[in-house]
C-alpha cells in the first residue's frame, strides 16, 4: 500500500440534537463508557488487517467528541495507538462544539496529541443559531475560537449557508467573522433541508425565510471571493484552507486513499473493499461484545467502480483529475449523449482543463451535482 492510511472514529454522543442534523447521534450517554471500550476492542479486531500499514491521520468525528471527558479520551487514544501505527506528524482532528471549549480542555487535548480542532460554528447570528437549536450563541462561538487560538492547534470552522432566517448580508458577516477570528480552514455547507422534516416543513410554509437557490449561489461565490482575498485556497467544493492547512484526512476520502473507520455508522475503504458499520448503537455494542466487527456493508469495489469513484470524488477537488481518465471513461459508457454533454460542459465554462487536468470552475461547482450524477 503506497499512500499512508487514515483512521476515522465516530463518537455519537450529543447533549441535544440540532434541528438540521441527520448524523448518527445519541442524546443518552449512559452507554458511553462501554462504547469507548468497544472502540478500543474494535481497533484490536482490526489491527491484524491493518498489519504494518502506517497511518498519518486520525479524525475523531461525531456526534460531539468534545463531550468525551479528558481521561476517557486519553484512554481511547492510547488504545488506538496500541493497535495502529501512527506517523509522528499525524494530523489528529477532534470535532468540537463551541460550548465545550475551555482553555483547560484545549490544553488537555494538546497534551493528548490533538493537533487540529474542527469547531461547529454554523453561524454568528443568534437568531439563526437558536432557530436550529444550537446550544451556543455567536459570542460563545467567538469565545471558543479565541480560546483555541495561539496554542499551535490548526483551527477549522464549519458554517452553514441557507439557515432559516439567514440573509445574504448576515452570511457575509459570518464568513468575515470567522476569518477575523483567525481560522486556518473553513467548511461551508449548504443546508440540506431534506435531512430534517421540521426544516423541510418550515421551508414549505415560510419560503420567504430562506435564501432562494440563486441567492445562495451568489452568497457562496461571494464567500469564495472574500476568502481568496484573505489568503484561503478553495481546495474542495465545500472547503477552503490557508496554505498547507488542507484537511489531510478528508482529502483521503476524495483521493480514495485507504481509510479505516471505527464506531457506529463509520465507513471505510480498505484493500478495495467498501465497508460500513451498523448505525444502531445497541447492535454495535452487542456485536463487539460477541467479538465481531458490526459490519452492515462489506463489498469489493470493481475496477470500473473504482474509476468512476476516482472521477466523481476527484472532481470535488479543485486540483481535479487527469482529463484523459474522464474521456476514456466516457468513451467506454456507450451513452450517446454523454460526449456531447461533456463538450457542452467544457464550452460552457462548467469544466475547465489545465495541464492535462480537468476540474470544475467556481461557477461549475454550483451545478456539480447535475454533472456528477451523469457519472453513475
Ligand atoms: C458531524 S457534524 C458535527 C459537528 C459538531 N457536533 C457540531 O455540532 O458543532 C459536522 C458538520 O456537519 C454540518 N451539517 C450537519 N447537518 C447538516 C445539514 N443538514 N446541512 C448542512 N450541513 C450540515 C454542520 O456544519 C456540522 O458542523
Ligand atoms: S450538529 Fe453536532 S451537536 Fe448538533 S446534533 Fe449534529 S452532531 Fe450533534
Amino acid at each position: 500500500m503506497t499512500a499512508s492510511a487514515g483512521l476515522y472514529v465516530h463518537l455519537p454522543y450529543c447533549r441535544s440534537r440540532c434541528g438540521y442534523c441527520a448524523f448518527v447521534v445519541s442524546t443518552d450517554d449512559s452507554s458511553r463508557g462501554e462504547y469507548l471500550d468497544a472502540l478500543v476492542r474494535e481497533a484490536a479486531l482490526l489491527a491484524p488487517e491493518a498489519g504494518g500499514s502506517r497511518f498519518d491521520s486520525l479524525y475523531l468525528g461525531g456526534g460531539t467528541p468534545s463531550l468525551v471527558p479528558s481521561d476517557e479520551l486519553g484512554r481511547l487514544l492510547a488504545g488506538l495507538r496500541g493497535s495502529f501505527l501512527f506517523e509522528d506528524d499525524s494530523e489528529v482532528t477532534l470535532e468540537a462544539n463551541p460550548e465545550d471549549v475551555t482553555v483547560q480542555l484545549r490544553d488537555v487535548w494538546i497534551r493528548a496529541g490533538i493537533r487540529r480542532v474542527s469547531l461547529g460554528v454554523q453561524s454568528l447570528q443568534d437568531a439563526e443559531l437558536s432557530a436550529v437549536g444550537r446550544r451556543h450563541d455567536a459570542a460563545g462561538a467567538l469565545r471558543a475560537l479565541d480560546r483555541l487560538a495561539g496554542a499551535g492547534l490548526s483551527i477549522s470552522a464549519d458554517l452553514i449557508l441557507g439557515l432559516p432566517g439567514q440573509s445574504a448580508h448576515a452570511f457575509r458577516g459570518n464568513v468575515e467573522g470567522v476569518c477575523a477570528a483567525g481560522v486556518d480552514h473553513l467548511s461551508i455547507y449548504l443546508l440540506e433541508t431534506e435531512k430534517s422534516r421540521a426544516i423541510e416543513d418550515d421551508r414549505r410554509a415560510h419560503p420567504e425565510r430562506y435564501l432562494s437557490d440563486d441567492e445562495q449561489a451568489d452568497a457562496w461565490l461571494e464567500a469564495g471571493e472574500t476568502l481568496a482575498a484573505r489568503g484561503f485556497t478553495h481546495y474542495e467544493i465545500s472547503n477552503w484552507a490557508r496554505p498547507g492547512r488542507e484537511a489531510r484526512h478528508n482529502v483521503k476520502y476524495w483521493t480514495r486513499a485507504p481509510t479505516l473507520g471505527l464506531g457506529v455508522s463509520a465507513h471505510e475503504l480498505w484493500r478495495e473493499r467498501r465497508r460500513a458499520n451498523v448505525s444502531a448503537l445497541s447492535a454495535y455494542l452487542m456485536s463487539i461484545r460477541d467479538g465481531r466487527r458490526p459490519l452492515a456493508l462489506d463489498r469489493p469495489v470493481s475496477d470500473g467502480e473504482a474509476t468512476r469513484e476516482r472521477i466523481v470524488l476527484g472532481l470535488r477537488l479543485s486540483r481535479g483529475i487527469p482529463a484523459a481518465e474522464v474521456e476514456s471513461w466516457i468513451g467506454q459508457q456507450g451513452d450517446p449523449r454523454l460526449p456531447g454533454d461533456y463538450a457542452d460542459w467544457r464550452a460552457g465554462g462548467v469544466l475547465t482543463q489545465e495541464e492535462g487536468r480537468l476540474r470544475f470552475t467556481e461557477h461549475g461547482f454550483l451545478v456539480s451535482n447535475e454533472v456528477l450524477c451523469r457519472f453513475v
